[in-house]
């Protein structure tokens, strides 16, 4: 039996509600199957710990993640400490340090998602975005000059390396192979003369080693219209840090909204572990209520499983999200329903045993 060790970082506000559903079908999923066994471990990081000892995580947090075959991340981010705090120092820390370049964020509308277009399908809507995740705007380059003075200046360095650039490129390139899909580059050299021009440059670069690819390439103003006006334009996209974030959220409203919007940061190098999340925040406005959406985090869990190699069990996972959805009897608030998030994890399980059951008799 394959046994793969898991480290759980439920993090700040809905995360720790979200992760324990996902984790709850996460151990459905393995004993259903029988062919792998998670050992799940869990870190106590966050915003609180952050109250508690005056840092996000152990000193020798990075080191103690190291080992582990993935990393299971709810939420991080909570009023009373400052975001560019806990996010510098706990998940964008993880994401660099383990050099997770790769944030794969499929924007796909399932069957009975509440979609905001009036003529959005599950045919139009299904997107894989790979964002670059390592460097860009958010390199954290950059100097606060004349602090609070009438010459105070600020700088924030966006970092392109060639390196960076292709490699996230080139990913989307194979990930666009894989699939038979196009690939569509989003930029912004009209404005950006350096670093934009030169990723546009990448791009036509990196494009001439597939030829059988289907190219298009937009700016990011124009595509962030059409990803609403005519989304069907969008199969494989590839974009920036920043250019990503505010996008995928766009996606995620297209797709049923941030409770269905799933993500991993990888390491496709598998040097160091990578990171699976929902990309939704700790979502305060509705923390300690029970009545979070847990199904971006079980999205994310399968995730988990395709990275593994098991990508049947992903998909039974997927399709199990996508049965409750459908179904809609059991949905969170957000869904237009009022079921809890533990029933809504229930749920899920139920319906991947269901599933399972199906597919051995077939
Ligand atoms: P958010 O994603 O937490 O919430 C935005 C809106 O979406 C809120 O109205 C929230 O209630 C709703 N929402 C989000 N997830 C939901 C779910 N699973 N079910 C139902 N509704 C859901 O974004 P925000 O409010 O801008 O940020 C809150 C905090 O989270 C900040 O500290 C921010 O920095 C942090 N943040 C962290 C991550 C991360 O850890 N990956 C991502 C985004 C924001
Ligand atoms: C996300 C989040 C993070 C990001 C923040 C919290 C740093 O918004 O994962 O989408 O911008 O990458
Ligand atoms: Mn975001």
């Amino acid at each position: 039996m394959d046994v793969f060790k898991i480290a759980v970082i439920p993090g700040d506000g809905i995360g720790p509600e979200v992760i324990e559903e996902g984790i709850k079908v996460m151990k459905t999923a393995t004993e259903l199957d029988g062919r792998i066994r998670f050992e799940f471990t869990y870190f106590p990081w966050g915003c609180e710990y952050y109250l508690a000892n005056g840092k996000m995580m152990a000193d020798d947090g990075i080191d103690q993640l190291r080992s582990f075959d993935a990393i299971y991340l709810g939420a991080v981010g909570y009023p009373g400490v400052p975001d560019h705090i806990s996010l510098w120092d706990l998940l964008l820390r993880i994401r660099k340090e383990f050099d997770q370049y790769v944030n794969i964020r499929p924007i796909k509308l399932l069957n009975g998602a509440p979609c905001p277009l009036v003529d959005g399908n599950k045919e139009n809507i299904d997107m894989l975005f790979i964002r670059e995740n390592s460097e860009g705007e958010y390199a954290g380059a950059g100097d606060w000059l004349f602090k609070g003075k009438p010459e105070e200046v600020v700088l924030q360095t966006g970092v392109f390396s060639r390196k960076g650039t292709e490699r996230i490129i080139r990913y989307a390139f194979e990930e666009a192979v894989r699939l038979g899909k196009s690939v569509t580059s989003i930029s912004k050299a009209n404005a950006l003369n350096y670093s934009m021009v030169f990723w546009d440059q990448v791009f036509e670069e990196v494009s001439k080693e597939y030829p059988r690819v289907k190219t298009y390439s937009y700016l990011v103003d124009a595509a962030a219209m059409h990803m609403i006006k005519d989304p069907s334009r969008f199969e494989v996209v590839v974009t920036s840090n920043l250019f990503g974030d505010i996008l995928t959220d766009i996606g995620a409203a297209l797709a049923g909204g941030m409770g269905l919007a799933a993500g991993a940061n990888i390491n496709p190098e598998k040097t160091c572990p990578s990171m699976f999340e929902p990309i939704h925040g700790s979502a305060p406005d509705i923390a300690n209520q029970g009545i979070a959406n847990p199904l971006a985090a079980i999205w994310s869990a399968s995730q988990i499983f395709d990275f593994f190699g098991y990508e049947d069990i992903g998909k039974k996972l997927l399709s199990a999200v996508e049965k409750v959805v459908e179904e809609k009897s059991i949905v969170t608030p957000d869904l237009g329903g009022n079921a809890t998030t533990a029933e809504v994890g229930d749920c899920v399980s139920k319906w991947l045993a269901e599933i399972s059951a199906t597919a051995t008799l077939k």
